[in-house]
């Protein structure tokens, strides 16, 4: 803010395993409250010893936190419990946690530290969703998913208990719209658990434009090529997920499956991307993607990334199995 004479950076620190949109909301709310972010992310070794291991590596967590757009700096390695001498390191003023209890393995709050010397501020935590409760639904995703026969139900309703507002999206959302001149690429898909493989693939996407829309298909959509019980976020999880990353500019809050003329002309599309991941056809038996190839508009890009919601899965039923 222009009243101070040097910018006000905060400190976060977390775990940031299945980072999830009600991470990316406390990290906006942090932002709000200075200039520059800068985010501590734990090591696998420190969360594993404090509450047991992560789902994914610190790689992953470190990448992912990066992708994240309020984040200005992420800081690898970061100790469990928040010291003076850490947010001095790092030149912050104060530390911020959403307002739940934080522990050590022995039952030390981790902020106390920071909270005797007035350098803590809380913020909001986002109900209705947690990593506990994603794990949650994935686990109820392959009990159902050997239970029962997947054309009978309607799963995506059920499960998430996270409250949808306008308000929330314009607080998410950029609202900028692209500027004349701008290359605009579009890319559509489900991005369930929104993860690293997402993110590999909007930054390439991103590369080949200045504006990037991301356009998101309906859960029953997703059902019908996914099949049982995906997707996991529902739609307006999904679009939050989205709009956190820092390569998007625009989302379309349930697009069509395919890719139509009205919709390119529409929002000004100058080439739609698709990631190296098998296309499914449209029930028509078509390609989703026909028209912009027929239009000379269409690209396949390479994320280098393997990893797809079915993996998170498989994961977290192994991580399950091992204890
Ligand atoms: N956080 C939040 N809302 C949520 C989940 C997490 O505001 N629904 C915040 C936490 O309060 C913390 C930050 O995200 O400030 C990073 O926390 P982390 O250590 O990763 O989170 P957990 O509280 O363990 O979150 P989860 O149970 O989802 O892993
Ligand atoms: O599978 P989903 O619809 O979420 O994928 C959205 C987009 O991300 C698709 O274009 C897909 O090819 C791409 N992707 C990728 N690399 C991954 C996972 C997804 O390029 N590891």
């Amino acid at each position: 803010s222009a009243a101070h004479e040097r910018p006000i950076r905060v400190w976060c620190d977390g775990c940031y395993d299945m980072v999830h949109f009600g991470h990316a909301n406390s990290l906006r709310q942090a932002k709000a409250l200075g200039d520059y972010l800068v985010v501590g992310v734990h090591t696998d070794e420190e969360i594993t010893k404090h509450k047991g291991p992560p789902v994914f590596t610190q790689q992953e967590r470190y990448k992912m936190v990066r992708g994240i757009k309020w984040v200005d700096e992420v800081i690898e390695g970061a100790p469990y419990v928040t010291t003076l001498d850490t947010l001095d390191k790092y030149d912050c003023d104060f530390c911020v946690h959403g307002d739940d209890i934080t522990m050590t393995a022995e039952g030390v709050d981790t902020y106390h530290m920071v909270k005797s010397a007035g350098r803590y501020k809380e913020v909001q935590r986002t109900e209705g969703v947690s990593t506990t409760d994603l794990v949650g639904r994935m686990l109820l995703l392959t009990r159902n998913h050997f239970k029962q026969d997947s054309s009978a139900r309607s799963p995506w309703t059920g499960c998430s208990q996270f409250l949808p507002t306008t308000q929330k999206i314009i607080q998410f959302s950029d609202g900028k719209a692209p500027k004349i001149g701008d290359r605009v690429v579009y890319v559509a898909g489900a991005f369930d658990l929104f993860h690293v493989g997402h993110l590999d693939f909007l930054e390439k996407a991103r590369e080949q434009g200045d504006y990037l829309i991301v356009g998101l298909h309906t859960d029953p959509i997703v059902n019908i090529y996914k099949g049982s019980n995906f997707p996991i976020m529902n739609l307006h999880e999904r679009v939050l997920s989205v709009l956190a990353c820092k390569y998007v500019s625009e989302v379309v809050i349930g697009a069509p499956y395919k890719v139509s003329e009205s919709l390119m002309s529409h929002f000004k599309v100058d080439i739609v991307i698709h990631g190296k991941t098998s296309v499914m056809k449209d029930v028509d038996g078509s390609d989703p993607y026909e028209i912009p190839k027929r239009l000379g508009k269409f690209k396949a890009v390479d994320s280098g990334n393997e990893m797809t919601t079915e993996k998170i899965v498989d994961r977290i039923i192994r991580n399950r199995m091992e204890f």
